[in-house]
């Protein structure tokens, strides 16, 4: 039996009864969806219940005032859900004649509506099959249909969007829809999911292949740090300063110059900061372009100031500039080094 026949059976005799299910008013699905998001249904349940009962109507939220939107939100989190809700209750009520837009095109236009939401009004208020995507399905599919696209990349929702809206129901896409969610949620669960109970085994690719651990593909997405570097050229009678890199970073043991880093590349506070550790003395950039330097995992921002002072810091080595070329330096610091002050050598 296919895929779609099997889950709507198990969804009959195991359906979820919850309030926003026993309805068609597209308001109430809305509202039920975006309390859902990134909110289990213990703790959602309440606030959809005050929710309705002191805005019973889409012209109730959308005239009420923000204040008391958001203090009937209060303790849900992600508050822009909120803002957003009563947003799009004014939009529809004022500028949409008070009639929710009734095909998933139209609703998919409402700001704080993302295709899943919209999916699930869609289907659930006016039966337009169309499927939800989200980690549920993306997990129950992936492993039946053994898809082994990776779900970090953002173009892998397309192929499971497609395919979803391929296997939903025609006749009865909104009981597909609640179907696959409870599935996911309570039968192809991430960790250990119930196989030998599941009414799908005997036609599951991860379950007879053994594959169920290793779907869906989740490749984590390596994380590059940015980095913003800036070199001071501390400078007097043909000398700069240097020190030398510690053991605990990049570049263990090279030399540098004397080194601020900053965690963004807001140069006025840069400067702010280096006019307070030099108050006598005229900083100047001297890269027009700030150097991109991509190292595995970092990206670095380099830039460098010149400064010409009247002393040297002890804790800085001092070195004329016609023996910079002793030195080991990062490559991309030698680079700059060189051409900067017409090395010839190496
Ligand atoms: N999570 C998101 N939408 C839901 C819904 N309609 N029912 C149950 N859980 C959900
Ligand atoms: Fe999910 Fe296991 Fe059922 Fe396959 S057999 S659909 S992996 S619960």
């Amino acid at each position: 039996m296919d895929f779609t026949r099997q889950l709507l059976l198990w969804y009959q005799k195991n359906k979820r009864d919850l309030p926003w299910r026993n309805t068609k008013n597209p308001y109430y699905i809305w509202l039920s969806e975006i309390i859902l998001q990134q909110t289990r249904i213990e703790q959602g349940l309440p606030y959809y219940l005050s929710f309705t009962k002191n805005f019973p109507s889409l012209k109730d939220l959308a005239t009420a005032n923000e204040d008391a939107v958001l203090k009937l939100w209060q303790g849900l989190g992600y508050y822009s859900r909120a803002r957003n809700l009563h947003f799009t209750a004014k939009t529809i009520y004022f500028d949409l004649n008070n009639t929710f837009p009734n095909n998933y095109n139209n609703i998919i236009k409402l700001k704080g509506i993302g295709p899943y939401t919209a999916a699930a009004i869609a289907s659930f208020a006016y039966k337009e099959p169309v499927a939800v995507v989200d980690g549920n399905v993306f997990r129950v599919l992936s492993r039946f249909f053994g898809i082994s696209d990776d779900i970090a990349v953002t173009k892998t929702r397309t192929v499971f969007q497609n395919l979803a809206n391929e296997l939903i129901s025609k006749k009865h896409p909104d009981l597909f829809n609640h179907a696959i969610m409870d599935f996911g949620a309570t039968v192809c669960v991430p960790a250990n999911p119930k196989c030998d109970q599941c009414v799908l085994n005997q036609n599951c690719y991860a379950f007879l292949k053994n594959e169920v651990g290793q779907l869906p593909v989740k490749n984590k997405k390596i994380s590059v740090k940015n980095r913003f570097f800036n070199y001071l050229i501390l400078k007097k009678d043909n000398k700069i300063a240097l020190q030398q890199r510690t053991n605990k970073d990049i570049w263990q043991q090279l030399f540098e110059l004397p080194l601020v880093e900053t965690a963004t590349d807001n140069e006025e506070e840069l400067f702010l900061h280096l006019s307070n550790l030099y108050p006598n003395n005229n900083v100047k950039k001297v890269t027009a372009n700030t150097i991109k330097h991509k190292l595995s995992h970092q990206q670095l921002y380099i830039s460098f100031y010149e400064i010409e002072v009247t002393d040297f810091n002890t804790k800085h080595l001092v070195v004329p500039l016609n023996q910079l070329d002793l030195y080991a330096y990062p490559i991309v610091l030698w680079n700059f080094l060189k051409d900067f002050f017409k090395l010839e050598k190496n």
